[in-house]
């Protein structure tokens, strides 16, 4: 991993892809570049003059002129503020704008992944690369990559003017340097150790904080609270562990770098005295030296650092880039709009496994007209939440084909298919936002009017109203604040309001009161009326009324035809029929 990690910084196509994030601001960039340059380029110049005004105008009394180089300088220090301001500003704001473009780049992309991408990624590690690796981008610009240039540049500049200066001075002076140059090295090696065990630490963290207070009923509800307690203090104390570890690496480190700078400056002192006396090098020279060493030290102290940034901010654009890379979509080169749909369902020997082949459905094959409702009933885990995702295309097939009104799924435009089948899921999901947004999804193009009409052809209207708000009642993250029963039927008025020509309804099966239960009853009664439907059903009185029953086990199809058909047959569903429904029968 250490090994890795070193090497991504040598890693030139990566920064040059990350780079060309960077095209669309790459005048800022430039122009940042060019700063760059004149501040290496003016910052020696100061030290020269101080020099000037010693060697010359102070040792022949020049006062005018001595006044003159003076205001130079401080003109020249208000240039070098001022640059160094636009430089820092700039290289910040290229790198906010940069990483602003990239999260809007990966979302789009999570966005639009195939569903099996999620199924074997936590949501932990995409918001991981959403938010703090993309953070980290950042630094590649702000403190990374054009600021290493900048100091570089500035040594090599200070370097040169020393050497031409005095290069005898310049070698004792920097004599030293061979053992800062081996401490920096260590140093970088374990901050970096350090820093990547922090960041470890830091995900560790996250992962467990969010897993714990969205499954906070879960730990209290088993008293588990100090179990989990004592796991959270132990990554807390790694967490310290590693974050200490670096600072000790950096209270070490710079107190060296003082005691180096101090041993250069004495061993220029004292070679450089001599050759004062024997006027072999002048004052302003010593002078000028002292202040190009503590120029020269100021940034090597930092350098190390910079580099470190820039490596994590390569490591880091890596696993974002991964994300980026991941083609695992559903292919999207349909041409069908689907804007006349009809309805008619047909499934031809359908198999379909999520890995593998492992198959969870295994040849189904059956067919729905348009208009016709179709119940699937069989056990948990039977394949009836599969059947539905593989309609709606969130899962590709393996093989068979399923075509609806005589059109294959894949020869439609993907979001034409989706738009025209309503589903309501068995796990309802509501986000945090008023009820209103909820129904509508934010699309701007259904009104109020609409929403409340619906809301009441399905007989729900009264019962929004009941609550406090009325459609501006806030649903808290996930909808936890309202029950399973009331969070359906919610989502029946937002799949009732796209009108679809095709209805998917994976009904939940939570036990409701009869009053309830007449509501649902109702609800879905409308909702499958004049269009083809799907049912996921638990209810008798939704399975009954159905065109056809299909009755799934294990991924196959055991049994089709009608509620009476199927008693006759006195086969799976009868069982079912006996089990499940007669004694839940009576009290309705
Ligand atoms: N995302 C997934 N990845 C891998 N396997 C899955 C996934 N979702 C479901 N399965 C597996 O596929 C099989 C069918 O699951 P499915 O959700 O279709 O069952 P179901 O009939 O809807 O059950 P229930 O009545 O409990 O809702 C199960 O064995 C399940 O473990
Ligand atoms: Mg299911």
């Amino acid at each position: 991993m250490e090994n890795l990690a070193v090497k991504k910084v040598f890693d030139t196509s990566l920064l040059r892809r990350v780079f060309s994030f960077a095209r669309p601001y790459r005048r800022s960039f430039y122009l940042s570049m060019f700063l760059t340059v004149l501040l290496a380029v003016l910052s020696p110049v100061r030290p020269y003059l101080i020099q000037l005004s010693v060697d010359k105008y102070i040792a022949n009394d020049l006062m005018q002129l001595l006044f003159t180089v003076t205001m130079l300088q401080v003109g020249l220090l208000i240039v070098e503020t001022v640059v160094r301001f636009f430089f820092s500003y700039l290289t910040n704001w290229l790198g906010q704008s940069v990483i602003k473009d990239m999260r809007v780049a990966v979302y789009k992309k999570i966005v639009r992944l195939d569903l099996a991408f999620f199924d074997k990624t936590p949501i932990g590690t995409l918001t991981t690369r959403t938010i703090n690796d993309i953070e980290a981008i950042n630094d590649i610009f702000s403190e990374g990559i054009i600021s290493i240039v900048a100091d570089v540049l500035m040594i090599v500049a200070i370097l040169g003017v020393m050497f031409y200066e005095d290069w005898r001075l310049t070698l004792i002076s920097l004599s030293p340097f061979p053992v800062l140059i081996f401490a920096t090295y260590i140093f970088k090696e374990s901050v970096n150790k350090s820093f990547h065990r922090v960041r470890n630490a830091v995900s560790a963290l996250n992962a467990f904080v969010q897993e714990h207070l969205t499954g906070m009923v879960v730990v209290q509800a088993f008293s588990a609270e100090n179990r989990e307690f004592g796991k959270f203090r132990t990554i807390n104390k790694d967490h310290r562990k590693a974050n200490i570890d670096a600072i000790f690496a950096y209270s070490v480190f710079f107190p060296i770098v003082e005691i180096i700078l101090a041993i250069s400056l004495g061993l220029m002192v004292w070679w450089g005295a001599n050759k004062v006396l024997n006027f072999e090098v002048t004052q302003g020279v010593m002078i000028a030296f002292i202040m190009y060493l503590n120029m020269l030290f100021r940034p090597l102290r930092i350098l190390a650092d910079k580099f470190n940034t820039l490596q994590m901010g390569m490591v880091a654009s890596e696993r974002v880039f991964k994300v980026l890379d991941s083609n695992e979509y559903i292919p999207d080169n349909g041409t069908h709009t689907a804007e006349n749909m009809k309805g008619g369902i047909k499934f031809d020997h359908v198999w379909f496994a999520y890995k593998d082949d492992r198959y969870v459905l295994k040849d189904i094959d059956f067919e729905v007209k348009p208009g016709q409702t179709v119940a699937i009933v069989g056990h948990t885990g039977s394949g009836k939440t599969t059947i539905i995702s593989i309609l709606n295309r969130l899962y590709e097939i393996q093989k068979g084909t399923i075509s609806i009104d005589g059109i294959p799924l894949p020869d439609y435009k993907l979001e034409a298919l989706r738009s025209r089948i309503g589903v309501v899921l068995q796990d309802v999901f509501l986000s945090s936002g008023s009820i209103y947004d909820n129904i509508t999804l934010r699309n701007a193009n259904i009104s109020r009017e609409q929403v409340e009409s619906a809301a009441k052809l399905i007989g729900m209207h009264e019962f929004i109203m009941q609550l406090p708000g009325g459609y501006d009642y806030q649903v808290m993250e996930r909808g936890s604040t309202l029950s399973l029963g009331q969070r359906q039927l919610i989502s029946f008025i937002r799949a009732l309001l796209y009108n679809p020509a095709i209805l998917i309804l994976d009904e939940a099966t939570s036990s409701v009161d009869t009053e309830s239960e007449m509501l649902i009853q109702h609800a879905i009664d409308k909702l499958i009326a004049d269009r083809t439907a799907i049912v996921i059903a638990h209810r008798l009185s939704t399975i009954s009324k159905a065109d056809k029953i299909i009755v799934l086990d294990k991924g196959e199809i055991k049994e089709m035809g009608n509620h009476e058909e199927l008693l006759q047959v006195e086969g799976f569903y009868h069982k079912l029929y006996m089990m499940q429904f007669k004694q839940a029968e009576s009290p309705l």
